[in-house]
């Protein structure tokens, strides 16, 4: 007989299923609360409310382990491309040679933008910021493919759209960085991988070919692996929320853009590396940021430190931090910065403050470090962190629909006033 969880209230008691994942986590299913009881469960920031049933990946918070499709990061991270790390996420299974083939033909493919699109980036501010560019050119690439506008969820059409969208995101930010850079565009170059094809479009100039280097390729196939999904977080909630309302596939992403774009999720790799600097700069003791960052009256946070999900460490960062190592050491890089933040880690991993809040470097905090050993510009690093987590949203948009999911739409708990009698305005 399968568990059972009983809830008493005003007297009155209900039961509701036990639910276990595959990992042995646990939920209590309390769908029909509300129909059987008229009562309502409250958990703002949605903390400990599950929304969905997703295969895609695994985080154990305690522990701090994540899988995709239940791979560890750790070995996605050491044996596969961008590419295959993200064939693997949208279908579930590691491509064998001729699908990955084709997966990489599909890329090629989508990677130039439609002329008349190409004209709109003129439009923007020079000093437009490149994440509301990426998340207005996302949603206008459908215009330009009315076709996409009707996704279905499985087939030749899902893997077509599902390739454009990963391709033109590439090309999209590239072009993006160009524009604010007073550059002209590079066009894509079919004969180049993923990684390669987005650094040349970023760095190539019309009489030299930008030059890839592998240590480079490599550090830029495993940042975007990294990010490239980590179940229900704010940017991927949204495009459930969004796509439950069956809203196509690109105005859910273009969504998603704008929840990444915040200081507390992938806007921290930008607001990290402006942290860092500033402590480099104002020639402060480390011990005023951790004060201040402890004041509850002051709205300072140590950026790059804490997570919703992993209390013991982040595996990202774990990965990230020795990926710094390297890549500075190969390209005989010396940044003062990592200086900053190797010691800035080691106060704060000493300090009860964090210790009780179980407070450890995130994703973010090493990530900006990389980005500017390989030379991406401090405006792209919530970009980048957008790119690699295209195939996250793609598939958790897919699985929404798989699941034939209902529209979110939460309840609240109303705290207004009650019922009052209009006044006319010659009256008040
Ligand atoms: N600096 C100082 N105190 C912190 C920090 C921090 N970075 N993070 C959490 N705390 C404190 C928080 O004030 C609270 O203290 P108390 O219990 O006394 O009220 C306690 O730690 C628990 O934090 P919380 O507010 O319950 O944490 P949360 O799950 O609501 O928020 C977070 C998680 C990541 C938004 C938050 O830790 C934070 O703002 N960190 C800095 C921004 C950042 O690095 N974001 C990147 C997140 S990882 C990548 C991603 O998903 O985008």
């Amino acid at each position: 007989m399968s568990e059972k969880a009983t809830l008493n209230v005003g007297g009155k008691s209900y039961e509701f299923d036990v639910i276990t994942g595959s990992e042995n986590e646990t939920c209590i299913d309390i769908q029909n609360l509300r129909k059987e009881s008229g009562i309502i469960t409250m958990d703002p920031g949605f903390g400990n409310t599950g929304s969905c049933y997703s295969s895609i990946t695994y985080v154990d918070g305690a522990k701090g382990i994540l899988k995709y499709r239940g791979y560890p990061i750790e070995e996605v991270a050491a044996k596969a491309s961008f590419t295959e790390t993200a064939y693997l996420i949208l279908y579930g299974e590691l491509p064998n040679p001729q699908e990955l083939r084709k997966f990489s033909a599909r890329l090629k493919e989508h990677a130039p933008l439609h002329t008349n699109l190409e004209h709109h980036f003129s439009g923007f501010p020079r000093e437009a910021p490149p994440m509301a560019i990426l998340s207005a050119m996302l949603n206008l690439v459908s215009c330009f493919h009315p076709e996409v506008l009707e996704v279905p969820t499985t087939g030749e059409e899902f893997d077509r759209t599902a390739s454009l969208l990963l391709s033109k995101v590439r090309t999209i930010s590239a072009f993006a960085y160009r524009m604010a850079a007073g550059k002209p565009i590079n066009h894509p170059n079919p004969n180049l991988s993923y990684c390669g094809n987005f650094l040349h479009m970023m760095f190539s100039d019309p009489h030299q070919e930008y030059e890839v280097s592998p240590v480079v390729d490599r550090a830029l196939n495993l940042f975007l692996i990294l990010h490239a999904d980590h179940e229900q977080n704010c940017s991927t909630s949204t495009v459930r929320v969004v796509g439950s309302s069956r809203a196509n596939l690109f105005s859910s992403i273009s969504a998603g853009v704008c929840a990444l774009w915040g200081p507390l999720h992938g806007g921290a790799n930008t607001a990290v590396m402006m942290m860092l600097e500033d402590i480099k700069n104002s020639g402060r003791p480390l011990r005023y940021y951790l004060d201040k960052a402890k004041d509850k009256n002051d709205p300072f946070k140590l950026m790059g430190f804490g997570h919703r999900v992993y209390k013991n460490f982040d595996p990202r960062a774990l990965i990230l931090k020795e990926q710094v190592h390297q890549v500075q050491k190969a390209l005989n890089i010396q940044d003062n910065l990592l200086d900053v933040a190797l010691e800035l880690e080691e106060f704060i991993l000493k300090d009860d403050y964090f210790i009780s809040r179980n407070l450890y470097p995130n994703v973010d905090f090493y990530s900006g470090i990389l980005l500017r050993a390989i030379g991406i510009p401090l405006k792209m690093y919530t970009v980048m962190f957008a790119i690699g987590r295209m195939p996250g949203w793609i598939a958790n948009w897919k699985e929404l629909h798989d699941h034939n999911q209902r529209i979110s739409r939460p309840r609240q708990i109303y705290t207004g006033e009650t019922t009052r009698s209009f006044v006319p305005l010659t009256e008040r």
